[in-house]
Parts: C-alpha cells; sequence; structure tokens
C-alpha cells in the first residue's frame, strides 16, 4: 500500500459536513457524518493543522417543504424550527464547528446566483423541454420527493430523484418509472415544460481525471468512477417549485437543491471569515491555491459530491475538493434506516435526554467498525463497547494512572522515561498519524486502546504502589521525614 503523507501539513484545511435538511431532528445516521468529522478536526489540531471547520442546515427542496406541509407550517418556519434544534444538538455531542449556517441566509443567495451566473457566462448551462410529473388531484408539478416510482436503474421502490430503496443512484426529472404521486398516491401524468442543465456530459474528462487524483475513502471514488464510465448524462438544475433560490432569468423555477446545498459550505465559510473579522479568509479555501477542502459525508451523496459538485467549481473557476471521505450507512438491529417502520434511533429522545454521556456515542461510532462498512446499531454492542473497552481498559488505565499519581505526589512527578513504554507511545503516534492520513478513526481509537491496555499491564508488572512504599521507608530511615 502507498503510504500517504498528507498531514500533518503547512496548508490551511477546511473541513465540511453533509448539510443536515433542516426537516427534522437529529438521528444516529446523520452522526457517521459529524461524528468522525469531529475528530478528524481535533487530531489536526494536535498535529497543529491550521483547520476550519463548517457546516450549517440545508433548508430548500422538496424534504423541507414535505415536512411543512405534514406540520401546517411554511417551509420557512419549517426550516427555522429544524434548524435551531439541530443547531443546539451538536454542541450537546461536543461537536463545535467554527461556523454553523444555514441555506438560506442572504451570503448563500449571493454567491449561489455569483456561480450559476459564471457557469451561464462560461457557457455551461442550456434549456431543454422535458417532461415532468404531475398530478392532477393535487393540482401541481410533483418534483423528487413528491413522487415515488421504479428506480429506472434497479427497478426498486424510489423516489423521483433518488433510488433510496435500492441502487441509491441519483434519478433525473421525468425518468422514474410508473410514477405516482406521494402525497395522493394518484399516478402522475407527464407535463412539458423548459428546464435548465448543465453541460456535465462535457465534463466527463475533467471528472474522470479527478476522481482518479482525489483524496479520501476508495468508496467515494469507486463507485463515481462506475458512473463516469457508463457516461454522464447532463444534469437538470431547476425545479417547478416556489421554494428555493430562483433561477437567473425565469423567476417560475427554482434551482435544484442540490445546487446551493454544498454552496453552503462555502457561504458558511463566508460567514466564519467576517465573524473572525478578517472577511476574505474563506478566498484561501475556495480559490486556487494552497487551501484545501475536505468533504466529510455518507455514501448515500457520493455522487452528488463527486461528480455534480466537482463539475460546478471547476466551471465557475473555484477550487477543487482535495479528499472526500465518505461513510457506510447506518442501520438498526440489522433493519435499513426507516423513520416510517421505527428503525430510527433519535440523538435527543433515545440518547442524551436519557442522561447518557455523548462521549460513549461518539467512541461507539468512530470505534465500532471501519469508517467505509456499515454500521448495524445495536445497544447490546454498545454497552458492550462501552464497559468492556471505555471503562475496562481505558478508564481503568486513566483512573489508576491519575488517582495514583494525585494521591502519592499530588503531581506528576520527576522521573526517567523507560525506554520500552517510549517505543511503544512513539509506535502509537505513527499508527495514529497513518490512520489520519487514511482517514481511518477505528485505528486511532484502536490503537488509543492498545496503549491503555500497555499502559494498565505496565502498572501491574512494576507494581508501583510497592515502590512508594519502599521509597516512603527509605526516606524516613534518612531522617528525611515524610516529603511524599
Ligand atoms: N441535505 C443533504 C446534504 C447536503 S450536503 C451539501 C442531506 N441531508 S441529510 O440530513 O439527509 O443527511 C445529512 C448527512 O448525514 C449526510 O452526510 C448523509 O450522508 C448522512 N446520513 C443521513 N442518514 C444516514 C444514515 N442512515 N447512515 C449514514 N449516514 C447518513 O443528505
Ligand atoms: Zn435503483
Amino acid at each position: 500500500m502507498i503510504k500517504l503523507n498528507n498531514y500533518p501539513t503547512k496548508d490551511p484545511v477546511l473541513v465540511t459536513c453533509g448539510l443536515p435538511y433542516a426537516s427534522g431532528q437529529m438521528h444516529i445516521g446523520h452522526l457517521r457524518t459529524y461524528v468522525p468529522a469531529d475528530v478528524f478536526v481535533r487530531l489536526l489540531k494536535k498535529m497543529r493543522v491550521d483547520v476550519t471547520f463548517v457546516c450549517g442546515s440545508d433548508t430548500h427542496g422538496t424534504p423541507v417543504i414535505v415536512k411543512a406541509e405534514e406540520e401546517g407550517l411554511t417551509p420557512k418556519e419549517t426550516y427555522e424550527k429544524y434548524h435551531k434544534v439541530l443547531a443546539d444538538t451538536f454542541p450537546k455531542l461536543n461537536i463545535f464547528f467554527d461556523n454553523y449556517a444555514h441555506t438560506d441566509i442572504e451570503e448563500n443567495h449571493h454567491r449561489t446566483l455569483q456561480i450559476v451566473n459564471t457557469l451561464i457566462d462560461n457557457g455551461h448551462i442550456y434549456a431543454k423541454e422535458i417532461e415532468t410529473p404531475f398530478c392532477d388531484t393535487c393540482g401541481r408539478s410533483q418534483p423528487d420527493r413528491f413522487v415515488r416510482g421504479k428506480c429506472p436503474y434497479c427497478g426498486s421502490d424510489a423516489r423521483g430523484d433518488e433510488c433510496d430503496q435500492g441502487c441509491g443512484r441519483y434519478i433525473e426529472p421525468g425518468l422514474i418509472l410508473e410514477p405516482r404521486c406521494a402525497v395522493c398516491d394518484n399516478p402522475t401524468r407527464p407535463i412539458t415544460r423548459k428546464h435548465q442543465f448543465l453541460k456535465l456530459s462535457a465534463f466527463e474528462d475533467f471528472i474522470g481525471d479527478f476522481l482518479k487524483n482525489v483524496d479520501g475513502t476508495k468508496n467515494a471514488r469507486n463507485f463515481a468512477l462506475g458512473w463516469v464510465k457508463e457516461g454522464l448524462r447532463d444534469w437538470c438544475i431547476t425545479r417547478d417549485l416556489d421554494w428555493g433560490i430562483k433561477f437567473p432569468g425565469d423567476d417560475s423555477l427554482v434551482l435544484y437543491v442540490w445546487v446551493d446545498a454544498p454552496i453552503g459550505y462555502m457561504s458558511s465559510t463566508e460567514v466564519w471569515a467576517k465573524k473572525i473579522g478578517k472577511p476574505k479568509e474563506w478566498e484561501k479555501y475556495w480559490k486556487p491555491g494552497n487551501g484545501r477542502l475536505v468533504h466529510y459525508i455518507g455514501l448515500d451523496i457520493v455522487q452528488h459530491h463527486c461528480i455534480f459538485w466537482p463539475a460546478m467549481l471547476k466551471g465557475s473557476d473555484y477550487n477543487l475538493p482535495s479528499a472526500i471521505v465518505a461513510s457506510g450507512m447506518v442501520k438498526i438491529e440489522g433493519h435499513n434506516f426507516s423513520r416510517g417502520r421505527g428503525y430510527v434511533v433519535w440523538v435527543l429522545e433515545d440518547y442524551l435526554d436519557r442522561g447518557l454521556d455523548p462521549d460513549y456515542l461518539r467512541y461507539y461510532i468512530t470505534s465500532y467498525t471501519s469508517q467505509t462498512k456499515d454500521l448495524d446499531f445495536s445497544w447490546d454492542a454498545f454497552a458492550e463497547k462501552v464497559n468492556n473497552e471505555l471503562v475496562a481498559t481505558l478508564g481503568n488505565f486513566l483512573y489508576r494512572g491519575i488517582h495514583f499519581t494525585h494521591k502519592h505526589f499530588g503531581e506528576v512527578p520527576e522521573g526517567k522515561f523507560d525506554s520500552k513504554l517510549k517505543k511503544e507511545v512513539e509506535s502509537a503516534i505513527e499508527t495514529i498519524t497513518d490512520a489520519v492520513n487514511e482517514y481511518e478513526l477505528k485505528k486511532v481509537a484502536d490503537e488509543v486502546l492498545r496503549i491503555a491496555a500497555v499502559g494498565n499491564e505496565y502498572f501491574q508488572s512494576q507494581q508501583p504502589w510497592k515502590l512508594v512504599h519502599f521509597r516512603r521507608t527509605q526516606q524516613r530511615t534518612q531522617g528525611l521525614g515524610s516529603v511524599i
């Protein structure tokens, strides 16, 4: 295996996390993105890397409109409600962003229009008539999550824009088979409508090269390369909806949520820069130069980050991601994640509100399995890991070490570092540095546990309580009195 030495680095690093839709509470599936990203940021800080960590709520698109209709609220009221809940939940999980924004802020509207206008000026966008689903019963166009049908690629039951039950692919408007309205369940009828397209097909070679060089996890790269090999279709970037950012020059269409959502990474960085009193500082990440962009996401949104997003950035002359780190998906006790069927663990009501410590969950998520594998959550496995590893090994080591030192010395006493132990610590630092370079934080957790076990064994074999006793007796006989 090639050994990468990206970190530590002198280059500034921006770490982002997939923006949660402001249409619901946080669940344990989300944490598979946020916890590893936060741990990664902490590790970079320990390496003294100049790192900034941003995120925000995703306020547009059909997920927010569907929720608003369910709750009898406007989309704005809906996102305001859930944005607040989400923003308040992160610090309770010991996740601290340098900035947490949302995608309806002025900065995001401005940056989105700037990027779309640049794409238009650079000749990357064109208009085309397509057929999209219209529901006569509901009396409106039903894009994306407002329609269900069969995936044109794998035949599974799917949402209008995403094969959520099968192959996970993005589905272009009008392509879903046997479409039915998700609100009233009646079959929809195709209507012809002019939409705007990003010429993704022209970016095929560029995306292929980009993917060969981008750092991060293999799953992200390989999935995306597979799609590129099949050929890239142009991407419809508008929707027939009222809620969203209007397409410049045509007020009857809004931009597809996946246009302005990743731009939220940028506008959140802009807000951070203003906050620290250096309004141009965001450019060190986003304008071509030394700044590095590292995106943490789940496997479900690889296509958006590995194909659509780099094409948008390239076409509007911005910096490209240097790493895309995709996690495997979270399942619940062997079942696919589903709110409807009750296979979900809510961060607040099922965990934090029951008085459970956030660090237990952070440890479980980081150490349970490799970053790219699915994680099957079970309370039994959670309890076992916390009891056997955190409490019995790490907790025991810290408690013994700290308690013993405090009791007998009140401070860390002078002494010689055992050379064998020093080697163990040096080797742990090396393993952890390698793990950071592989974006494999399970290895970090495992190594910390290993070093704790080494410490426990050392403590046991050296029997320091006997030494303390010996020193005491010696001092007494030498007439020094008791100093320890
Ligand atoms: N709003 C989009 C992301 C836009 S990024 C420019 C979205 N939101 S989400 O709320 O559905 O997901 C937020 C993050 O959590 C994403 O990184 C997503 O991959 C991750 N996960 C959400 N559910 C998940 C699981 N069940 N398992 C693992 N990760 C998942 O997608
Ligand atoms: Zn499919």
